[in-house]
């Protein structure tokens, strides 16, 4: 490479940012992690850094020292002084001349914001409508990959028809998970989901949410369903580190239940946040 232009400015390539050649940006070609505090406290920081460590090593990302990185994560939430914040936090390849294949020699990139979470207290109240997206993804979304289009295009085609989770259907007609979250049914006194294969990534809130399932009485079903039996089920939720456990109340404009969150869907989100105190 001789040369390079960031936005119009000519750069020798000698002088170029390093962050510009990055293969996260090049080719999503890193994992990454999100997780939350609830009232200062951390949650489930050894989950989220097990599942770290699974996608580097699923991508052949190696030598990380994950000690490390796990005090990173520590220093920063310390440093930002949030009681309820977002983490979030990738490590790339490292930054290189395009090429797909890679060199061993590469130094990873690391970066990690946090943020504050505002919780709706009003989506919790009334519920969330969520529309169907196909779920255009790779095969192994098992893996926090960087790999976000087709998860960024489902999520605004649902939020231009107003809704605040996109679905994913796939080729055989069943749905997989929300774009950015866990998909569950409660049809009768069972808790259905999609079992943990490598089309959906092993949310930790999904972990958590069928034990809270289990506490209070359901019985687990991890069976995946099609978009008119999640229409004909007597609740429908999504979970994820971000909105925790989120009532759906409208399915590609079909209501659910009365429209409104329903009873397990209260007593699991209950049980859920006794988990994180
Ligand atoms: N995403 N499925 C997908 C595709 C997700 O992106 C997420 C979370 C989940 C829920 O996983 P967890 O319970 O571990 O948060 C399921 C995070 C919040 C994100 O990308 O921002």
């Amino acid at each position: 490479m001789r040369i390079a232009m960031v936005q119009d400015r000519i750069v020798p390539a000698g002088e170029l940012d390093p962050v510009y050649l990055d293969r996260g940006v090049f080719f999503g070609d890193g994992v990454y992690e999100v997780l939350r505090s609830y009232d200062g406290k951390l949650f489930a920081l050894e989950e989220h850094m097990e599942r770290f460590a699974r996608s580097l090593s699923e991508i052949e990302l190696s030598g990380i020292d994950l000690g490390e990185i796990r005090s990173r994560v520590l220093r920063a939430f310390d440093a930002a002084g949030l009681a309820n914040a977002m983490i979030y936090f990738h490590i790339t390849r490292g930054s290189a001349p395009r090429n797909r294949v890679w060199d061993a020699g590469l130094k990873p990139n690391f970066f990690l914001t946090v943020s504050e979470l505002h919780d709706k207290p009003e989506d919790k109240a009334e519920g969330i409508a969520v529309s169907t997206f196909p779920d255009w993804r790779w095969k192994r979304c098992d893996i926090k990959s960087l790999n976000l289009l087709p998860n960024v295009l489902a999520c605004t085609a649902a939020a231009r028809k107003g809704c605040a989770e996109a679905i994913f259907v796939n080729d055989a007609g069943l749905i997989t998970e929300g774009a950015g979250s866990a998909f569950f049914a409660i049809r009768g006194r069972s808790l259905q989901t999609a079992p943990l294969t490598a089309n959906i990534l092993p949310s930790i809130t999904r972990q958590f949410t069928i034990k809270a399932g289990r506490n209070i009485g359901l019985e687990i079903v991890e069976e995946s369903l099609t978009p008119e039996q999640a229409i004909g089920s007597d609740e429908l939720l999504v979970a994820s580190t971000t909105k925790d456990i989120m009532g759906v109340v409208k399915f590609d404009d079909k209501p659910i239940g009365n429209g409104k969150p329903g009873k397990y869907t209260k007593l699991l989100a209950k049980e859920f946040r006794s988990f994180t105190v």
